[in-house]
């Protein structure tokens, strides 16, 4: 057995903040003693990692990436094995990635493909969710198979006509199913059959560039979507769980339907939060350079910002994952040159969300605990991991972070780990940096050193959904 201590840093769960020691066996933490208490006096341990002046955090669960995801007429940049090395330098130990069932194919094709992708390749835990792109009676019951394996959340694209598009009565039969067997359906809600049209009509009129993205994606058209999914959801009897929300009238709706009573959760990413179609706007040498900041939802005027941050204050929003897609500009960007509907939708951050929220902590947004529950805590118990993942406390996997809330950093793509040609954070500067990280009790990365391996990462099957009464 290995024990390893963590002395005197500052514990911060999303539930407390306590001055204690942690002691780790092996895998798991198995106690905390308060700093200074007699409790920890007699632990010895192989390992001290001294943590004064430091957060001792949970390791940050990401709910959204897309590891080499085939999109857009090419595929993510990162690996599993780069993006979850990259991940780990971040301070995220467990990420739970989107297998795709291809249009014909099932449920356990897709499923298996994506085992096949991650298997010995990772970092870090990682979990799956899948992506639905073909209801019909056969995906229908693999869809209990699934829940049974521990996939236990399926996404549903409103967006996306002919790849990964479901109409209407496809989507209520999902969420018919789900309400039955325990799925929770995610939905990327935006009305995909109308942004065609203004996509063909903007191209027509030779609005190509990268900023016509934002502009026919409308805000209206992510609101009406979302108003369509928790309508179809309250139907259905089933819990709805809205992925990357970016408009302020999207987040409205969901407001409401939590006001009313219903299971309806909402997430949304740091690009939302720190970006917007501003950056889209962006012109560079040659008018191209908003392609590094094209994704769907797309980003939004400043101005959306402001009601995002307040719906992760109220808790209208639970979630912020990062929807990690990334595609190098050179090259794959590049596809959408002079049509910006071809430019793969997209961006990079898995490295980067812990430390853009603990900007917010600094910054006075969001508090020290919210940043951990909303990073770490809500979104293992959304999507059945917790208390193994998410938390500080005996039993748990021992995911931790020793983080220095003083250390000044800039994010840039010279030093980020992820594998990919751009940061869209370049240049910002961020106080707060992660210092040592231990994934299931072993040190992944400390200090400028990174000390994983690939393989080191294990499957998690998942629970259901711990916020319903199932
Ligand atoms: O632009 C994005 N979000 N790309 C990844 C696929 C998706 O819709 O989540
Ligand atoms: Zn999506
Ligand atoms: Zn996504």
């Amino acid at each position: 057995m290995t024990r390893t201590v963590i002395r005197g840093g500052l514990v911060v769960t999303a539930a407390e903040e306590l001055h204690a020691d942690v002691l780790v066996e092996d895998e798991k933490i198995v106690a905390l003693a308060t700093t200074g208490s007699t409790a920890a006096d007699g632990w010895t341990a192989e390992r001290t990692v001294d943590a004064a002046g430091m957060y001792v955090i949970p390791g940050g669960v990401d709910a959204h990436t897309h590891m080499e995801l085939p999109f857009g007429g090419t595929a993510a940049s990162d690996t599993f094995e780069t993006g979850t090395r990259a991940a780990a330098w971040g301070g995220t130990t467990t990420i739970v990635d989107f297998a795709v069932q291809g249009v014909g194919a099932s449920l356990r094709e897709g499923l298996d493909a994506w085992h096949a992708k991650a298997e010995g390749n990772c970092a870090v835990d990682y979990g799956f969710h899948m992506i639905l792109s073909d209801v019909d009676d056969a995906s229908l019951k693999e869809m209990d198979l699934l829940v049974g394996e521990g996939v236990t959340s399926f996404k549903l694209f409103m967006a996306y006509p002919g790849v990964f598009y479901s109409d209407d009565g496809k989507i209520l039969r999902a969420m018919q199913r789900g309400a039955d067997n325990g799925g929770l359906i995610m939905m990327h809600a935006e009305n995909g059959i109308a942004i065609d049209v203004l996509v063909e009509q903007a191209l027509a009129a030779g609005r190509t560039d990268p900023r016509h993205h934002g502009e026919v994606r409308r805000e209206l058209l992510e609101a009406e979507a979302t108003h369509r999914a928790i309508k179809l959801a309250q139907v259905a009897g089933s819990p709805l769980y809205v992925v990357h929300v970016s408009a302020a009238s999207a987040l409205a709706e969901i407001a409401g339907a939590r006001d009313a009573g219903l299971p309806v959760f909402g997430e949304t990413c740091p690009q939302y939060l720190f970006l917007s179609t501003d950056n889209l706007a962006e012109h560079g040498t040659d008018g191209f350079e908003g392609a590094k900041y094209v994704c769907s939802t797309p980003l939004r005027p400043r101005e959306h910002q402001a009601e995002l941050w307040k719906g992760l204050r109220t808790n209208d929003l639970q979630v912020v994952s990062t929807d990690h897609c990334p595609f190098c500009f050179s090259g794959q960007k590049e596809l959408g040159r002079g049509d910006f509907s071809k430019i793969p939708n997209g961006l990079p951050g898995v490295e980067n969300r812990m430390d853009l929220l603990h900007q917010a902590v600094v910054e006075g947004r969001i508090s020290r605990r919210r940043w951990i529950e909303i990073a770490c805590a809500t979104p293992a118990r959304m999507f059945g991991l917790y208390p193994r993942k998410g938390t500080i406390a005996p039993g748990a996997d021992a995911d931790i972070v020793v983080y220095d809330p003083n250390a000044v950093q800039t994010i840039s793509a010279d030093t980020h780990h992820m594998n990919v040609d751009y940061s869209a954070y370049e240049g910002k500067q961020i106080t707060g940096k992660v210092r040592t990280v231990l994934s299931r009790g072993t040190v992944v990365v400390d200090g400028d050193a990174y000390l994983g391996r690939a393989g080191h990462g294990r499957y998690q099957p998942r629970a259901t959904c711990q916020y319903l009464d199932r």
